[in-house]
Parts: structure tokens; sequence; C-alpha cells
């Protein structure tokens, strides 16, 4: 990954591109702040050009303009923020113009981002974070891939020795490769990534960061009675695993509990999918971002524990298959009847999470690729977040405050009656398939001990896109990550707090 400093934005400027920003105006395309000392390097020819192309200044929008020896630097790329008035920088549109200018760049090796961040650390680690992650490429299975040509990104400021911005760039560094990891994994086929290999992953990089790390084999799996992951598990030629991976500091300020579901490949089991498989490599994104988030608490030292309970699993066709209909046994000894083997996640996920919760942390977090019904009601671009209500609100407004899109969504008590079974003590999917988004999280909610904080985050949609835009590019996107770590941190500033209210709540 390229490296990043901070240049004093006063001073000549030279690089292989150098990106600044528009916006779109009641008049037409204008420079956003930052753009103002290339305009004049380039004798005020900037905004002339950049109208002779059409360029809007629309979000999303990338216009390159080479500048034919006028600099010594070749080009500069205009990216667009939307509508909005110079002066005022909203940090996601920033993170989205600068990473849509990097993924437009295939040979620049030093690049210069000129959008005026004074030393506001959140505007330095947006312009940190875009860059690093537009910067990203997946070429691991091209033979003829050349390595990645960015080498280094220098953002123009104002007082490049400050502090808070210096410390927002080493954070932003931390947080973009944790994303761009999760991406990798995401992006990795199933013939490459599966529950055994995809383990050996997170134990190397676990040991390598000093976590304590617990892998399960499918014998141990027996052994602490995990019939869901079992059952899922399998029909796979590669059996299942749960890992573990701790993160302890000397003196943390409280115990965060993370799971994510680490399906490998979701064939649908013997309800084979007859649409869409293709795309469920990605079905142990989940897996990846709990993983990557807590490698990053870690390199960030945040004075909390985090605890990563992370089940895997491939839902294969074979003879050993589980079936519809068949009664599983849970670790907690409850028991599910199986309407669909396509509904494999939350079966993985109640075991992970009762194991996670027999710590007795201050909070849960799981996260899943969990549901269809999460793409048709949010769509790619907005992640839908059900759990305890306040809690709840807390994750989706400390998530959006670092840039991803989350909305909360209702677990409706009366919904449970849809999981009555009349064999087993919960069915994994009625019949009735209006709500599936929330039915999964309905069926969760029963392996969550009543009174903890919980959020439960559906990524189905937002975890793999099928078309380009801002910092992301197809496939992948490593989602929920740094909602993950904002909620992290927002334990470790507020542990103390957090405890009074709870004591004063009663
Ligand atoms: N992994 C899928 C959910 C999914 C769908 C993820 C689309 C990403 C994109 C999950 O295991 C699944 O198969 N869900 C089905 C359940 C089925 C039995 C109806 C669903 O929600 O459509
Ligand atoms: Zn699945
Ligand atoms: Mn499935």
């Amino acid at each position: 990954m390229a490296s990043v400093s901070l240049i004093d934005g006063a001073s000549p400027m030279t690089a292989d591109a150098i990106v600044v920003a528009t916006v779109s105006t009641g008049t037409g395309v204008a420079l956003a702040d930052g753009a103002a000392g290339v305009d004049a390097a380039l004798d005020g020819a900037l905004l002339p050009a950049l109208r002779a192309v059409d360029a809007t200044g629309r979000a999303d929008e990338v216009v390159k303009i080479p500048t034919l020896g006028r600099s010594a630097t070749p080009l500069v790329v205009a990216a667009g923020l939307g509508p909005g008035q110079p002066g005022t920088l909203d940090p996601e549109a920033v993170r989205r113009a600068v990473g849509a200018a990097l993924r437009g760049l295939k040979s620049a090796g030093r690049v210069v981002v000129a959008i005026g961040a004074g030393t506001d650390p959140h505007l330095v680690a947006a312009i940190a974070e875009g860059a690093l992650l537009g910067g990203y490429r997946f070429t691991k299975y091209k033979s003829t891939a050349k390595p990645n040509a960015l080498r280094r990104v220098d953002i123009a400021v104002s007082e490049p020795a400050q502090a808070d911005a210096r410390a927002a760039v080493r954070r932003a560094r931390v947080i973009a490769e944790a994303v761009n990891n999760t991406r990798d994994l995401v992006n990795t086929p199933a013939n490459d990534l599966n529950p055994v290999t995809f383990a050996e992953y997170a134990r190397e990089q676990g040991e390598a960061a000093g976590l304590t790390v617990e892998v399960l084999d499918e014998r141990a799996l027996r052994r602490g009675r995990f019939g869901g992951i079992l059952a899922v598990g399998g029909g796979s030629h590669t059996p299942p695993r749960l890992v573990r991976l701790s993160y302890a500091p000397a003196r943390a300020r409280g115990h965060a509990a993370l799971v994510g579901k680490g399906i490998t490949f979701d064939t649908g089991g013997l309800d084979l999918k007859n649409a869409g498989m293709g795309e469920m490599k990605a079905d142990m994104a989940g897996a990846a971002a709990v993983i990557e988030a807590t490698l990053a608490a870690a390199r960030l030292k945040l004075p909390v524990a985090v605890t990563a309970t992370v089940p895997m699993a491939e839902n294969a066709v074979s003879g050993s298959s589980y079936r519809p209909s068949d009664i599983i046994m849970l670790r907690d000894g409850r028991t599910v009847e199986i309407d669909n083997t396509d509904a494999e996640g939350r079966l993985i996920l109640a075991d992970a999470i009762l194991r996670a919760c027999e710590d007795s942390p201050d909070f849960l977090i799981d996260t899943a690729t969990l549901t269809g019904g999460q793409v048709v009601a949010l769509g790619n671009g907005t992640s839908g977040v059900m759990g305890t209500d306040a809690f709840r609100d807390r994750v989706v407004a400390l998530g959006s405050a670092v840039g991803e899109s989350l909305w909360p969504m209702p677990l409706e008590p009366r919904l449970r009656t849809r999981l009555d079974s009349p064999v087993a003590d919960i069915v994994n999917l009625p019949t009735d398939r209006s709500a599936s988004m929330l039915i999964g999280g309905t069926f969760l909610k029963d392996f969550v001990p009543a009174g903890l904080d919980w959020a439960h985050i559906d990524i189905a949609g937002p975890a793999f896109l099928k078309s380009a835009s801002g910092y992301n590019g197809e496939g992948g996107t490593g989602v929920i990550v740094r909602t993950i770590l904002a909620c992290l941190a927002d334990l470790a500033a507020n542990a103390a707090s957090n405890a009074a209210a709870n004591a004063a709540g009663g």
C-alpha cells in the first residue's frame, strides 16, 4: 500500500498527477477549496479547461486535464463532489471523489491531493482513506499484472506538522489496510479460500498481530456441540472451522464481541440456488470484516478488549449435505428444524453467538451477508441494522459518521411466531417469505442473552458490487470494517460514561 504524507499546500507541488475537487453549482462547475493554487500555477486555465470538456462537478465525475507542458505535473484530475458550495466539504463526498480519481489512474506513482483540507483531521483522514481505497487493485490472478504503480500520496494541508492531522493519517492507513485486506479475502474465489485456508489465514495474521488465536477443527466442534456449524459444513469436502481471535490489551476499558458469517461458498445446499450463485464467494464478507477489524484494533492499540468468534463453512452439495426436514441441535441444546438449506448463515451464526456470549461481553455486533431481503429493501449502498433499539441506533450513527451508509430496521417481537416449528424449538425459515431480512434478525435474537447490547448488520448487498463507484471497484467492498472500528473506538472513549449510564438506568 502507498505511503501517505502531508505537504504544505502553499508551496509549489509536483507529482505524476494532482487531484483537485469540483462542485456543481447553479451556474455550472466550480472549483472546490484547494484548487486555487493549482489553477494559479496554470495561469487560471483550469476552470476554462473544465468547462471546455463539459465538466459538471457532479458526484462520481472524474475529468482528466493534461497540462501540456504548462506545469511540471503532467495531469490534473478533477473529481466531482456534487452539489454544494465551495468552502463546505463533506468528508464522505471527499472520500468518494478522491477514491474515484485514484481508481481512474493507472500509471501514476506519486499523486498530490489538493482539496482544501486545512488541518481538519476528518478531511485529512477522508482524503487518505479515499486515495488508499481507490488505489486498490485485485490482480492476484492476473498472470501479466504489473505491481500497483501508486507509491506515494501527498495531501496538501495548511500545516503539515500538525499533530492531529498526522495522527489521522496514521489511523487512516491502518483502517484502509483493513478494508483492502477484507476486499482481498472477499474477492478470492472459493477454490482457494475454503474454511481450512481461511482459518489458517486468520491464525497467521492473528499470531503476527500478537492476538490469542484458537481454531476449532471438526473434532473440537463436535466436542463443543456446535451442531449448526457442523450441519452446514457437512456437505463439503473441506470441513468447517470456528476461529476465535482475542485482542486483550492490559488496560482494556470494555470488551466487545464480534461475530461474522464465514460461508466460503453458498451453493444453497440441497436447496440448490438457481440464480446468483457466482456472487456467493462473497458469503464470507462478514467474517472477513470482523477478522480484519480485530487485527486493526490491535494495530491501533485501542484500549478495548475484542474477541472475534468466526464460524467458517462451505454450504455444498454431496451425500453428506444436511437436508430439508433435518432437525439439528445447536451448542446450547436447542433444536432447529431445517426448512431450507439455503438459510444456512443463521445456523452457523447462532452457534457462534452462543459461544461469543459465554464470555459476557459488554456488547455484541454480528455481521453477515444474510438475506436477499436486505438487497431488495436497501440495495447495495446501505446496510440494514437490527438488534436492541438504542445500541442499534448508536451503531447506525457511528457508522454513518465514518461514511458507511446504514439504516435501522425494526425487530417486531410478533415476528417470532413465524419461526415456530411443529417439531423443533425453532425453524430456520418460514414458508411466508415476507420481511425476510427481519426474519433473519429475529432468528438470531433468540440466541442473544436478554439485556445485552446487540447489533446485527445485514451486508448482503453492500459487501459486493457488480459495478464500481466512488472508492469501490467491482467486487468486494470491505464494507462495515470502518463502522466496527468506529464502534470499538467509541467503546474505548466512552466506557466510563456507558458504565455510569447503565448503573443509573438499573
Ligand atoms: N447468502 C445468502 C444471502 C445473499 C443473497 C447474500 C444475495 C448476498 C446476495 C443467504 O444464505 C441466502 O441464501 N438467503 C436466501 C434464503 C433463501 C432460503 C430464500 C435469501 O434470503 O434469499
Ligand atoms: Zn449464505
Ligand atoms: Mn444461503
